[in-house]
């Protein structure tokens, strides 16, 4: 991304004024101050993104006592970790004392975290233990020290996280999606490939080309094959009526084509979104794959293949797309103003073996694929809402409603950030 130059007479209040101004005009893309103003992204750092609750990783990378892995969030760090009494944390990865990074490895196993400047030393479920000559300092007590704690819900399997200490609860919500996701069983599933792409480009305009499929005909040549949701709904109606009839007999899950809308506007707190539907692949094919076959066994409870596939929503920056075989989550964290990394986690049965039940190749070859393809896109709708003559153009109806919502509800947000 090339370099976004400064407007240096950008306020909170213009940012607010601007929000309510574009709510004003309803049904456009949104104007390229969004995506090129610092004083934005602090604020949606602020009021959105550490308000919401984000997928951190899955249980089976913390299998054992002292297992931890770090979860980084803009120029935010969080050490997710399993302690000495098997409790499953959350904590800022800031030392109590001044500041300093308390765990610098991505992954590993820890009984402590010890500071690497003066060296206080935490256990590992973030209580201070030791802060060497501070018995001396009248006043100190070690217990008023502990690393600040992040709000954490476990749900299926899944870790998730919010900044904020007064978030809404997030059990509730996901709860709506019990049955749907739980045909997969990802508690005892197994990450088989996890992928990290560094886009080059404001978080919202990522999010906004997963939100809708109206350039999946004329970016993503494979997935369109396969995949009815790039068409208009009226035109698959009878390939997805005639899977949601036989969807619950052939997969031996009740109410797995049951479908939940609480996204964004309609979830239940702010940041705290569920969303379930499920949709036809075109006939004749099984799986997300290169040619439409299974390319793992049958997931969870699944017990055959009935041509359809679950669409997932768990808090506004995750998603899943989950094949009777196997899941893919998608999940958004924005890096800098111009910098967001899309994670890909592919799930597999959790008895599934590689090279013998499946291959990692194959497995991925879909959503890599299209990932790159969206990558492509991202950046070139990057370089041309970044440029100055950009004027936005109106959303489709139906193909981009997804993204509509999503805009809108962020608008409202940034609108009403307090300025004072
Ligand atoms: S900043 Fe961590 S011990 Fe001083
Ligand atoms: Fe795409």
């Amino acid at each position: 991304m090339k370099f976004i130059a400064t407007d240096v007479s950008d306020t909170k209040r213009k940012m607010v004024d601007m929000a309510a101004t574009q709510l004003s005009k309803p049904g456009f893309a949104i104007d390229p101050y969004f995506y090129r103003s610092h004083v934005t992204y602090q604020a949606e750092l602020e009021n959105i993104i550490f308000k919401s609750w984000l997928y951190a990783g899955h249980i089976s990378q913390i299998a054992k006592k002292g297992d931890f892995f770090l979860f980084d969030i803009g120029e935010d760090s969080i050490i997710i970790c399993r302690d000495n009494k098997d409790h499953v944390r959350a904590m800022h990865n800031i030392c109590r004392h001044r500041g300093a990074r308390v765990c610098e490895e991505a992954s590993g196993n820890r009984r402590a975290f010890v500071c690497p400047y003066h060296g206080w030393g935490y256990g590992n479920d973030g209580t201070l233990k030791a802060a060497r000559d501070m018995h001396n300092v009248e006043g100190f007590n070690v217990d008023d020290y502990s690393l600040k704690p992040v709000r954490l819900v476990v749900f299926q399997g899944m870790i998730y996280i919010n900044c904020d200490p007064d978030a809404a609860d997030f059990a509730k919500p996901l709860s709506n999606i019990t049955t749907q996701l739980g045909a997969y069983d990802l508690e005892n599933a197994k990450v088989a490939e996890a992928k990290t792409y560094r886009i080059n480009a404001n978080w919202k305009l990522c999010l906004e080309n997963y939100l809708e499929c109206y350039h999946c005909a004329s970016s993503h040549q494979h997935y369109a094959k396969l995949h009815t949701l790039q068409a208009l709904a009226h035109k698959v109606k009878p390939i997805n009526e005639a899977m949601w009839a036989r969807a619950e007999e052939t997969t031996g899950v009740t109410g797995i084509a049951d479908e939940y809308y609480g996204y964004y506007n309609d979830s239940a707190s702010f940041g705290a979104c569920s969303y379930h539907s499920r949709y036809a692949l075109y006939e004749g094919f099984k799986s997300g794959s290169k040619d439409g076959k299974p390319v793992a066994p049958l997931m969870g409870h699944m017990k055959g293949y009935d041509g359809g596939a679950g669409d997932f929503q768990m808090g506004p920056l995750t998603f899943m797309l989950n094949y009777p075989d196997h899941c893919v989550l998608y999940r958004f964290i924005p890096r800098s103003l111009t910098e967001t990394d899309m994670e890909l986690v592919w799930y597999v049965n959790g008895d599934a073996e590689e090279d013998v039940d499946y291959n990692k190749e194959e497995l991925t070859w879909l959503w890599h694929e299209t990932s790159l393809e969206d990558e492509f896109i991202i950046l070139r709708n990057s370089e041309g809402v970044n440029s100055h003559f950009f004027e936005p153009g109106p959303y489709h109806p139906e193909h981009e409603a997804t993204c509509y919502e999503f805009i809108t509800w962020y608008l409202k947000a940034l609108s009403q950030v307090k300025v004072s």
